[in-house]
């Protein structure tokens, strides 16, 4: 594995790849990796001849109430697990090289932000737009790949993507869990013993939503009040339960097409996230 800081360097890299035909894999991550990133490398590595990770704290996802100094780093044991992943480059570039003096241009997201997750993060997925066009214009994926545990980012990348006409496949990775079906999550540390026996029932409330659409359930008030209803057997507190279509993230009357059930939920020391995404249509093709 070769660990590339400098931006001239990664192209000439990325340069040398194209001219020998390999398809890239992309991984792009704020480091500090665990299962969820490396799940995301091994598919990578199973679906192109190379496989490029970038590690960047990126500043401009960043909002002024949220920590961007705290946000943990460990770039010696990050590149130890992302070279026995068979990562093949760790783009670790500055912040001063990727962001130089002022900005000419900027990103704003249009759509797909103002729900769940995005709608207390004001400007996050700018941030998050900007630097991956920033990344892709740099590595030339052939394929990038995300987790759907952020699903809401998934869906802003597929915009983009279609926005920009770039021409890379967008790969959605799914949801790695615990045994017990608990989401797997760097913030699950921060539970107490109590609480982390509650946490699964987050995945129990959106598989029983699960199972009442299957039954033939479609109206969204009665599949959010099943999940909303289990959720409330924890000592946590619901931030949101909600059910938008997929990817578009818009309120639906009905459910219809693909859709996805997310929840949010805030225990003393953790707030954790997962969501389901279902398609109706194959549902029904069974
Ligand atoms: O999901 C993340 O870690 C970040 O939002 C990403 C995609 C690496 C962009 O900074």
């Amino acid at each position: 594995m070769r660990q590339i800081t400098d931006i001239s360097q990664l192209k000439e890299a990325i340069r040398q790849y194209q001219s020998e035909g390999k398809s890239i894999g992309f991984v792009p991550t704020m480091g500090f990796l665990h299962e969820g990133h490396l799940t995301l490398a091994d598919k990578a590595r199973q679906e192109n001849d190379v496989v490029v990770m970038s590690i960047f704290v990126n500043p401009a996802q960043f909002g002024p109430n949220e920590d961007f100094e705290a946000y943990p780093r460990d770039i010696e044991r990050d590149a130890a697990l992302a070279e026995n992943a068979g990562v093949d480059i760790l783009f670790t570039p500055d912040a001063h090289d990727m962001y130089p003096g002022k900005k000419n241009v900027t990103i704003h997201v249009e759509r797909r932000t103002g729900v769940l997750c995005g709608r207390s993060r004001e400007g996050h997925f700018d941030g998050v737009a900007i630097v991956l066009t920033k990344l892709f214009n740099l590595v030339q994926p052939t394929r990038a790949y995300f987790g759907l545990k952020d699903a809401q980012q998934v869906a802003v990348v597929d915009g983009l993507i279609s926005d920009f006409f770039m021409d890379i496949e967008l790969v959605a990775v799914d949801t790695v869990r615990e045994e017990d079906g608990l989401a797997k999550s760097s913030r699950n540390v921060y539970l107490t013993a109590e609480e982390r026996k509650e946490a699964p029932k987050l995945y129990r409330a959106l598989q029983t939503s699960a199972e009442l659409i299957r039954a033939g359930e479609r109206d969204p008030e009665a599949v959010i009040k099943a999940a909303k209803e289990i959720i409330d057997t924890t000592s946590g507190t619901i931030d949101y339960v909600e059910l938008y279509s997929y990817p578009e993230l818009e309120p639906v009357n009905k459910i219809e097409g693909k859709i996805i059930l997310a929840v949010a939920v805030a225990f003393s020391k953790a707030r954790l996230i997962d969501n389901i995404i279902i398609d109706i249509r194959e549902m029904e093709r069974i």
